[in-house]
């Protein structure tokens, strides 16, 4: 890894993750320095290999439940890239089935919340003083579908997705001002290591329920995710703020034609 000075720099959380690691790539193909964090540092020793400009790319064990964590992993990244900290994606999160009747996932519960809000609630606040610092920001958090349908069995994930969704619009109006536009992304079911998790736990294929449900006939991907960011990231306008996007290739608007009943 080198150092950079004046360069952008990027900040990903759950960067050796399915979507995490498509993030860092395209991010690197744009021109970021980025700043790859997570706790597995097994998986993110293996970031590298999968990038364009390994040497633009910094590998940094961070702990989103920990704020004291956040705090020094930021000063060690100003240390390697500098303090042009102007992206920060929030997109570290773990699912876990906690089912409403039975006590003993009480917790789990809080293990999600902990990771999935408090987490992005943690690294927002300390990543966005050094854009408040350079008037420039933009924050990306990564939610989910369920944060507004709600999830049977998962209602631990969906509030935290919910409560993503509430914080990202309540920064979006506190940082306006300062130049940091904070948006969301809401995808749906895509294939990834945690769909397999949650499949692993169901007695049904979540994948074949859902090819007859999206409109455009497939799960979606860590790349229709990272497209997203990097445009969320990169789009001219400074006028998108607070927004929440969903990306689910119309799983919410539903199949079913009205003029097909009639
Ligand atoms: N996969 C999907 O279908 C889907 C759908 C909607 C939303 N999401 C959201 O997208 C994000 C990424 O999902 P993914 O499919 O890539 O999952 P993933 O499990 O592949 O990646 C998540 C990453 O977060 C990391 N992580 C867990 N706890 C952490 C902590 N305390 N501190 C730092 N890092 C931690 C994990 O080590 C992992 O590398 C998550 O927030 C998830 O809730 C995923």
């Amino acid at each position: 890894m080198q150092m950079h000075d004046n360069q952008q720099i990027a900040v990903v959380t759950g960067a050796a993750g399915d979507f995490g690691r498509e993030i860092v790539r395209k991010l690197l193909a744009e021109g970021f320095c980025v700043a790859a964090t997570d706790i597995v540092e097994e998986r993110l020793k293996e970031l590298p290999k999968y990038v364009e400009f390994p040497e633009k790319l910094g590998l940094f064990y961070m702990d989103v439940s920990n704020s004291e964590s956040i705090q020094k992993t930021s000063e060690e990244i100003a240390m390697v890239f500098g303090d042009s900290i102007v992206l920060l994606v929030n997109n570290a999160g773990i699912f876990e089935r906690t089912p409403i009747l039975l006590q003993e996932y009480h917790d789990t519960v809080k293990k999600i919340i902990d990771i999935n809000l408090l987490g992005s609630y943690y690294s927002t606040s300390i990543f966005s003083k050094f854009m408040i610092r350079k008037r420039y920001g933009r924050i990306i958090n990564i939610a989910s579908l369920a944060g507004t349908w709600g999830a049977a069995f998962g209602s631990a994930y969906a509030a935290s997705k919910a409560g993503m969704i509430a914080a990202s619009k309540s920064w979006a109006r506190e940082l306006g001002s300062f130049g940091v536009r904070v948006n969301a992304i809401a995808p749906g079911v895509c294939k990834t290591q945690m769909l397999e998790h949650t499949e692993k736990h169901n007695s049904f294929s979540a994948e074949k329920i859902l090819l007859d449900l999206v409109p455009v006939g497939r799960c979606g991907s860590a790349e229709d995710v990272a497209e997203l960011v990097m445009f969320l990231a990169t789009c001219k306008t400074d006028y998108l703020n607070g927004e929440v996007i969903t990306l689910d290739g119309g799983l919410n608007i539903g199949t079913v034609e009205i003029t097909q009943l009639s």
